[in-house]
Order: C-alpha cells, then sequence, then structure tokens
C-alpha cells in the first residue's frame, strides 16, 4: 500500500454565498524526497482540484512570503517546510481572505 498524506484544507469562496468549510484530500508521498508542504499544495492543485487557490511566487528561495500559510495551527512558509503525514492548510491569520489559502497581504487593491 503506497503512502499518503492526509491534507484537509480550508476553503472559501466569497462568490458562491456560503460561508467557509474544510476539505481533505489524500495525497500520495512514496518517492517523494523532501516534498515540501507547497509541492502538496501544487499536486492537490494539478492532480485533485484545479479549483483550490494559493500563492507562490519565489518557490525556493524564501523571499517573497507569498507562501505563508497555517500549518497544523501554526505559521509557514509553504516552499521551506517539508511535509507531513497529517496537515491542516490554513490561510495566513491576520488578514482578509480573498479564496481559499490567498489573503490580502496589504491595504490595496489586488483585483
Ligand atoms: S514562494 Fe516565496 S517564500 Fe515561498
Amino acid at each position: 500500500m503506497s503512502e499518503t498524506a492526509r491534507v484537509t484544507v480550508f476553503r472559501f469562496d466569497p462568490t458562491d454565498g456560503k460561508g467557509p468549510t474544510y476539505q481533505t484530500y489524500e495525497v500520495p508521498r512514496e518517492g517523494w524526497e523532501n516534498l515540501t508542504v507547497l509541492d502538496t499544495i501544487r499536486y492537490i492543485y494539478a492532480h485533485l482540484d484545479g479549483g483550490l487557490s494559493f500563492r507562490e511566487s519565489c518557490r525556493t528561495k524564501a523571499i517573497c512570503s507569498a507562501c505563508m500559510i497555517m500549518l497544523n495551527k501554526k505559521t509557514v512558509l509553504a516552499c521551506q517546510t517539508p511535509s507531513r503525514k497529517e496537515m491542516l492548510l490554513e490561510p495566513a491569520p491576520s488578514y482578509p481572505v480573498i479564496k481559499d489559502l490567498v489573503v490580502r497581504f496589504y491595504r490595496g487593491n489586488d483585483e
């Protein structure tokens, strides 16, 4: 049996008129050396749910902070944090949620 991670993700779309929900995915881990949380999010987006919104920019250099989220109730940079077998992914705290894991980091219009 292949190893998987159980990943629960905060989902929120302000345009659908519903409140926030959580969705759980089973993500394969076998053969993925040095898998990061961002790799896991990318996998979900590419293979399980193309509607998931998240941010990344520099990807692995840790200079942009675009990927900042909450992992199991702690703030992390997803591109710098190893994945785990059980993950709860939520948007960065103290910022307005635009959609899913995407928050508004600054005062301004990022439409
Ligand atoms: S994507 Fe830039 S710090 Fe993670």
